[in-house]
């Protein structure tokens, strides 16, 4: 296969990766065959999966906005994915023209695409980093050079916790991040919640292949529920993503949860 000439140097283009189907469903241009392949064979079964995305999107950007609008100035926005329309950084310079922004993915080619879309500009930071290791995160000094934690701070973790397995304590690693944040700050999270129903053989194929290439962890509403321990939930409290702030249709193809939560 050839490799596109944005394709940072060491990435396997053989093996699909969650930030690029993330891309393909939303209609970026930033993934490779076996991206498009998997997410192809994802969308046959539920090709409402790709609105899903959309109102994940959705979800964010509102979220972004309704927090500028609160005075937040600073943003964390862990497992920020692949740049598209509608960029945290857009959303929230959108409202607050003086905010800092700062992504953080795994992803080298998401952290490629990011560091290309905001070359030059200085309110806007990009660390490679695993959402999975919060202190390094939180003592990288380019994170504390764009980010001052005696301040507000909103931290997004948007539709990234699925991808984190039981085994290394998401709600472990979402209070790590609660306790260095202060008092009048915000965490914001969505996540994939399991199916309130029996999916089909074919259905179910598909999920199982999916879940497993990409280590997806489903979770139910209530364990969701319990990342946002010692926060006050903000109106309307953990809801479908398309339902926040919004009155979007309900995901049910892709049963989801999201939430802003305010450190007291
Ligand atoms: C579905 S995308 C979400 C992107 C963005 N937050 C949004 O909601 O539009 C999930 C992102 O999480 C990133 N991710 C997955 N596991 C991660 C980890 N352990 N540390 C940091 N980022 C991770 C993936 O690379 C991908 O870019």
């Amino acid at each position: 296969m050839d490799r596109p000439a944005w394709a940072p140097p060491g990435v396997d283009l053989e093996r699909p990766s969650t930030a690029r189907i993330y891309d393909y469903m939303l209609g970026g241009l930033h993934n490779f065959a076996v991206d498009r392949q998997m997410a192809e064979q994802v969308l046959a079964v539920g090709p409402q999966i790709r609105l899903a995305a959309h109102a994940n999107r959705g979800f964010l950007r509102r979220a972004v906005e309704f927090l500028a609008g609160t005075g937040i100035r600073q943003f964390l926005d862990l497992g920020s994915g692949i740049p598209t329309v509608g960029n945290v950084h857009e959303a929230a310079h959108h409202v607050a023209p003086d905010a800092k922004v700062v992504y953080v993915d795994v992803d080298p080619v998401a952290v490629a695409h990011s560091l290309a879309i905001v070359e030059g500009d200085e309110r806007v930071t990009v660390v490679r980093a695993d959402i999975r290791d919060p202190e390094t995160i939180l003592k990288d000094p380019r994170v504390t050079g764009a980010l001052d934690f005696t301040q507000p701070v909103a931290v997004l973790i948007v539709a990234v916790l699925h991808f984190v397995p039981d085994s290394d304590d998401p709600a472990g690693i979402v209070a790590k991040l609660r306790d260095a944040i202060v008092p009048g700050s915000y965490i914001a999270i969505s996540q994939v919640a399991t199916f309130p129903y029996e999916l089909s053989p074919e259905e179910q194929a598909v999920a199982d292949r999916y879940t497993r290439a990409n280590a997806v962890a489903l979770r139910t509403r209530e364990q969701i529920a319990t990342f946002f321990d010692g926060l006050e939930l903000v109106e309307p409290g953990l809801v479908d993503p398309a339902k926040w702030r919004a009155d979007g249709d309900i995901t049910e193809m892709v049963p989801s949860f999201a939430g802003v939560g305010r450190k007291p």
